[in-house]
């Protein structure tokens, strides 16, 4: 079932509720609170763009492989996109990015099971939709409607996105979400949280999640999450 709401503190923490079961979605219109990576703030203008959460029993997961979840998020958001003609990569781990433009980000709520498996995840999905106009101080932003020049009908994005999503979660999808990361096999300059700038390639990401990137000498290192940042 969909639930509509005008308005929620963020989807990620009305998602949490018991009466919401797999498959559920949780969609608000404005999001007073809305919550990005890394303690950041989503913020999302009202009706113009998309902001929901997915509620999955993930109950089949062990902890240590929710990145594949991570995956079969970001290939629904790059296949809907494909739907509207738009060729969008992912940006490791899971940012969805057209060009050098984020379009979508992504943020997961997990719920702990026993033995180390995953007992419930709500998977938090922003999508810049119509909006064509952004806060000047976000670095890169744009939307649907920025790139193909019309106003794009959210209701039937979110549809195909929750369509993708359904069919998807038992697939690996490692080869695929390989073949649509962004700035694959291409030099570009990196910085990490040690503050170490340096020019790297990305060759793919381990099963586990972690991002293996090439130096100049040749030798493959591998970032966790928050360990390097992408310069644009
Ligand atoms: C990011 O920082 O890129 C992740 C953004 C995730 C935003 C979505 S909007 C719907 C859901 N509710 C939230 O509060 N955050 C996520």
């Amino acid at each position: 079932m969909f639930y509509y709401f005008d308005e929620l503190p963020s989807t990620t923490d009305e998602a949490r509720g018991v009466k919401y079961g797999h498959g559920d979605v949780v969609v608000a219109e404005y999001q007073s609170a809305g919550r990005g990576q890394r303690g950041r703030v989503w913020h999302s203008p009202a009706g113009l763009n998309l902001m929901f959460s997915v509620v999955l029993d993930t109950s089949f997961l062990r902890s240590i492989e929710q990145f594949s979840l991570l995956r079969a998020v970001a290939l629904a958001l790059t296949g809907t996109m494909a739907e509207w003609g738009l060729d969008a990569r992912i940006k490791w781990p899971n940012d969805i990015y057209v060009g050098d433009r984020k379009l979508a980000g992504v943020l997961i709520d997990h719920t702990n099971g026993e033995g180390g498996m995953l007992a419930r995840s709500g998977v938090g999905i922003g999508i810049n939709v119509n909006q064509l106009s952004f806060d000047p101080m976000l670095p890169n932003p744009t939307s649907m409607a920025v790139e193909l020049g019309r106003e794009v009908d959210r209701g039937e994005v979110l549809r195909r996105i929750h369509d993708r999503l359904m069919a998807g979660l038992g697939d690996g999808n490692a080869e695929r979400y390989h073949s649509k990361l962004y700035r694959l096999d291409t030099p570009a300059l990196y910085l990490t949280s040690e503050g170490e700038l340096f020019t790297g390639i990305i060759r793919g990401v381990r099963p586990s999640g972690e991002l293996m990137m090439e130096r100049t000498d040749g030798s493959i290192e591998e970032f966790l999450f928050r360990e390097v940042s992408f310069v644009i």
